[in-house]
């Protein structure tokens, strides 16, 4: 927890108070806002839910609760130190608690805080971005040599899942609400790229005027793009040192539309999870794609550890029983599937937390990105985004 707190911290290092409240997006909150929620979050669960502490932030219980303000409505926020203060106090609290705490009976509710706390870090990541950190250098420079695998020609092949069975979800301990129960799964067979889609081959869409051809695009997709006439993705550089790199930054629609250009389409989160996780020699599905060691930076692009997306073929090992790269870590991936129960879900620990989204609004994401902490990446991981969310952290790759 202390590890997780430390990542929270460091991305408000030179933050000034008007970053802190401003709001970059409709979809999101400001990013001092997540950090009060972050505060408010531990103290609900542990001090009053399990401590049986009383409320001490009266004062924040309209403004840090998810459900409390609409988004457009927490750019009043107190300052940064403030704020800073309010986790420190509840932090010095829950360690105090901690001491006699009956863990045994709480570690789920433990780890789906820590949880909690890595997928706010992530957003804030991303609002960063979105309020331009990236030109204030907050990101690494890219540094590129003659023979990394970003120059490399790159085979976009694919692979074909053979039909059978297999394991969907997961009833670990660690894993949320929304990827248990785990069940079978039967799924014909289809084929899926190896690798996320990459800039180079979003170019082509690009170039053969993709963003202008109806043909493409599905309805709702035309609609959105006739409201927001965009022809390149969000962030897109205009240059060839990023050929090799995931494209990023689109919405579910254009995703949606490449796929269409290439006569292919998204793969649904099963076929997605397939394709990640199932070891078809010892009918075992496993929690990464690599196997079931927990990641590390030789293995993956996660946890900020590079600081901006990696050629799709630079880790070698991270590679599937079926031979998919780069499927955790690196982009998170669209997937065709609305974000809906699995039979026999139960909410945990609050409704609002996934049930509140199975409202066929919201479309799946697979996989992680480069800033995905190390409690959200596995294999049965879902996110889940309104489809014009165009984000730095999401790509795609495509089924056929
Ligand atoms: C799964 C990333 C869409 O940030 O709204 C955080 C995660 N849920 N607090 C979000 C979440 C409650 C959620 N996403
Ligand atoms: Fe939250």
């Amino acid at each position: 927890m202390g590890e997780c707190r430390q990542k929270t911290l460091e991305l408000f290092t030179n933050i000034t108070d008007e970053l802190f409240c401003q709001q970059a997006h409709p979809d999101f909150s400001p990013i001092g806002w997540h950090l009060g929620h972050i505060a408010y979050t531990e103290a609900y669960w542990i001090l009053e839910k399990c401590a049986g502490l009383s409320t001490q932030f009266t004062q924040y219980n309209r403004l840090f609760n998810a459900s409390g303000l609409p988004k457009f409505e927490r750019q009043n926020l107190p300052s940064i130190e403030i704020i800073f203060d309010y986790l420190d106090t509840i932090r010095t609290q829950v360690f105090a608690y901690l001491e006699k705490a009956p863990l045994e009976k709480q570690e789920r509710l433990w780890y789906w805080l820590l949880q909690h706390e890595s997928q706010h870090n992530e957003t804030i990541i991303f609002v960063l971005q979105l309020l331009q950190r990236w030109e204030n250098g907050f990101y690494p420079k890219l540094n590129f040599s003659s023979d990394s695998p970003s120059t490399k020609t790159l085979d976009q092949t694919m692979v074909e899942i053979p039909a059978g069975v297999f394991e969907m979800g997961s009833n670990h301990l660690e894993s949320q609400d929304n990827e248990r129960p785990s069940h079978q799964i039967y799924l014909g067979s289809y084929s899926l790229d190896i690798y996320p889609v990459t800039c180079l081959q979003y170019r082509e869409f690009m170039e053969s005027e993709g963003y202008q051809k109806h043909q493409f695009w599905s309805a709702e997709g035309w609609q959105w793009l006739q409201k927001n006439p965009v022809s390149t993705p969000l962030y897109w550089v205009d240059s060839s040192d990023w050929d090799n790199h995931p494209v990023c930054g689109v919405s579910y629609y254009e995703a949606e539309a490449y796929a269409n250009f290439m006569s292919k389409r998204l793969p649904t989160e099963a076929e997605w999870e397939k394709a990640a996780s199932w070891d078809i020699f010892t009918q075992q599905k496993q929690s990464y794609p690599w196997g079931n060691t927990t990641p590390n930076g030789q293995v993956c692009n996660f946890d900020g550890m590079v600081g901006h997306t990696t050629p799709v073929n630079t880790y070698q090992s991270n590679c599937s029983p079926y031979g998919c790269y780069d499927m955790l870590g690196n982009v998170w991936e669209w997937t065709a599937s609305w974000f809906r129960t699995y039979q026999g879900f139960k909410s945990y620990p609050y409704s609002g937390y996934s049930q509140t989204y199975f409202d066929d609004q919201h479309r799946v994401l697979r996989g992680g990105s480069w800033a995905t902490r190390p409690w959200g990446l596995r294999n049965s991981f879902r996110n889940w985004y309104h489809p014009w969310v165009r984000q730095i952290l999401v790509g795609f790759r495509c089924a056929k």
